[in-house]
């Protein structure tokens, strides 16, 4: 008799042991109330907010909004500023482009060096946590005509869903289009040496196409969406 249930009992016990592992590690369950950053990430935040502001709010339009970003996307993005060339798993392309690091900043190499692997942790984990603004906006609802595919990615659902994928919604204009115009420039010309550059497997290609005024246009969009959390 025992044999006869031993084995679904062991398949839904396997099932439920990783269903656990998976949900521990989702932000969903994070309990916001008890988060509590360690002096030396508040000490590192306080440099951060000359230019991202007191709570990830920049006030500056080429400056990035940190507040309520994807935990992982963040760890990311510090990793290529601080720890260059052992974030991004070597690509053919990268290779290419003579091993183009994904992502250049003189500005940010500049603040993030010397930012452990704990303390990008401890960081991302603080902006994370941080609310969004909630105001309403007066905001376009629809993305400009043919880039609604966008949102396959960067829809706030979406975003919740995959980590590593930034939230758009709210960034000032300028900031993302800068970035767009990064992506795309990359793969029109050769890219080594340049002091400031951005690469990424996906969104380098899928802009090269979209003409640069269309690219200000779908900034505008996103940075006129209400940011959720
Ligand atoms: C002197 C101004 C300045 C300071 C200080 C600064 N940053 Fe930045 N940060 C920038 C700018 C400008 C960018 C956009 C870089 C680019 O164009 O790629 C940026 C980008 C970023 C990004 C990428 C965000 C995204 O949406 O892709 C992260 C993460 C970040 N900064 C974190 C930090 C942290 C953490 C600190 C403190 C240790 C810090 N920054 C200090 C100016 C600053
Ligand atoms: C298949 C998923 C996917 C789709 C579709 C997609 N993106 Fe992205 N996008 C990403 C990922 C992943 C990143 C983070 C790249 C990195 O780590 O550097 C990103 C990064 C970005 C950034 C940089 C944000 C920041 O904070 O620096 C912008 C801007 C952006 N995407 C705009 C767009 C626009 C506009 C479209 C449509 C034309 C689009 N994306 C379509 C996945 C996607």
């Amino acid at each position: 008799m025992f044999g006869t249930f031993r084995g679904p009992m062991f398949v839904f016990t396997l099932a439920a042991a990783v269903a656990a592992v998976y949900l521990a590690s989702s932000t969903d369950f994070i309990d916001v109330e008890t988060y509590e950053p360690s002096p030396a990430v508040k000490s590192t935040v306080e440099r951060c907010a000359v230019c991202h502001g007191a709570a990830g709010r920049s006030n500056d339009s080429r400056v990035p909004h940190l507040r309520a970003q994807n935990e992982d996307y963040l760890i990311n993005q510090l990793r290529r500023f601080a720890q260059p060339g052992e974030a991004d798993p070597p690509s053919p392309i990268l290779r290419d482009l003579n091993a183009m690091r994904a992502r250049r900043s003189r500005v940010m190499e500049a603040h993030a060096a010397g930012l452990d692997d704990g303390l990008i942790h401890g960081v991302a984990r603080y902006y994370t946590e941080l609310p969004c603004e909630t105001e309403s906006r007066a905001a376009a609802s629809e993305p400009p005509a043919g880039l609604a595919w966008c949102n396959d990615c960067h829809a706030p659902a979406k975003v919740k869903d995959f980590s590593n994928v930034p939230s758009l919604n709210g960034q000032p204009a300028d900031y993302l289009e800068a970035q767009l115009l990064a992506f795309k420039a990359v793969l029109a010309k050769a890219a080594d040496g340049r002091e400031d550059a951005r690469f990424h497997h996906f969104m380098s290609r899928s802009v090269s196409t979209i003409s640069d005024a269309r690219i200000r246009e779908v900034a505008e969009y996103f940075s006129q969406q209400a940011c959720t959390r």
